[in-house]
């Protein structure tokens, strides 16, 4: 059987998911596309093998023929998406953030948990997928590491586009750290604190570059992580587990030795889809197999959710500048 999946959004996350369900996944076919920019939608569109091009995103969750849909649109525009999704009772993996604020997430949570056919929804924490990650997960439920007690967090961008801010960097980048470690350490965040030292002269304007976000988890752990977007060098994500008996780390990315004028070397990933390249193609491969027998299993609307809350006070404790603490609804039995 092959799934036929829609997606809304064709830039450079929509592009990349279309090239991946036509070469790197199996079972799926993209039937259907939709963007504002209808050149860059008739040019995916054309690539998929002559998928069908909607104006509208909410006409092509409608379209008969899409049986999921992949919501890779600005994060602002992924509530309606997600909701009409859960509507029409069609599978959606929809981009992190879920959406920019939680109330908005919280209302996608509401609507799957109400509509009472399990779950729908799929949010693009494709890190889960990553073999780096899950071989730290494995050693930490091995129990070998005792209790976890801290989570050393490391997330650099050899720079950023126009138009990035500060609240950016938390909900782009930021939730990436947030869940990775809600997932590892399976808990929730419980409040975060956010602060900057002096600013690098190469961070864009009016951009504070780098900065160190302290997050706690309801259990007393500390996971603290630096975040610099402006690192010049290239694309480096670091992750360290301190537990009572001992550490786990996140493997370095596999890449060859170099030997060459007095240097040994090895490269370091341009960007985040070299990096996680992997990572996407598994969390395309589980959500295509789990909508396709009816049981979507990877991160939740809760998850998208507990992130976006936790995205939020950090963001809250930069304007307030002061710790703030993190309020969540009590959680739907459809995500126990
Ligand atoms: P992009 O700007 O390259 O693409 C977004 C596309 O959405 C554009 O083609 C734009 O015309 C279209 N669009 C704008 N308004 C729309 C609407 N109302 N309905 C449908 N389409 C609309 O952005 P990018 O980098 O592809 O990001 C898209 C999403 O993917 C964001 O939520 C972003 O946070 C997420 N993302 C996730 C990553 C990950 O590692 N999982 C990495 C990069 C982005």
């Amino acid at each position: 059987m092959t799934l036929k999946i829609g997606i809304i959004g064709t830039g450079v996350m929509g592009g990349d998911h279309a090239r991946r369900v036509a070469t790197g996944v199996s079972g799926a076919r993209v039937v259907a596309v939709s963007d504002p920019d209808t050149g860059r939608a008739e040019r995916v569109a054309g690539a998929a093998g002559g998928a069908r091009v909607h104006a509208d995103g909410l006409a092509l969750v409608g379209d008969a023929e899409v049986e999921a849909v992949l919501v890779a649109s600005p994060p602002d525009t992924h509530e309606a998406y997600a909701l009409a999704c859960v509507a029409a009772g069609k599978p959606v993996l929809c981009e992190k953030p879920l959406a920019p604020t939680a109330g908005a997430c919280l209302r996608v949570v509401e609507a799957e948990a109400a509509a009472g056919g399990g779950r729908l929804v799929q949010v693009g924490f494709m890190r889960r997928y990553d073999e780096g990650y899950l071989a730290v997960k494995a050693a930490l439920d091995g129990g070998l590491l005792g209790r976890p007690l801290l989570v050393h967090c490391v997330h650099r961008n050899a720079g950023v586009g126009p138009g990035f801010t500060g609240g950016t960097i938390i909900l782009d980048s930021v939730v990436h750290e947030i869940d990775a470690a809600r997932w590892l350490l399976g808990q929730e965040i419980a409040a975060a604190t956010v602060l900057a030292p002096r600013r690098s002269a190469l961070a864009p304007e009016g951009l504070d570059d780098p900065q160190l976000v302290l997050l706690e988890t309801g259990a007393g752990v500390l996971v603290d992580v630096e975040i610099f977007v402006s690192c010049q060098y290239g694309y480096d994500v670091r992750c360290e587990v301190v537990g009572e008996r001992g550490t786990v780390s996140l493997p370095e990315p596999a890449e060859a030795l170099v030997r060459r004028q007095g240097l040994r070397a090895r490269r370091v990933s341009g960007d985040w889809r070299r990096r996680f390249a992997g990572a996407y193609r598994g969390e395309l491969q589980a959500w295509v197999d789990g909508a396709a027998r009816g049981g979507i299993a990877g991160p939740s609307a809760w998850d998208g959710y507990a992130a976006t809350a936790a995205a939020q006070a950090c963001m809250a404790a930069v304007d307030a500048r002061r710790r703030t603490t993190v309020e969540l609804a009590p959680r739907p039995g459809l995500y126990a």
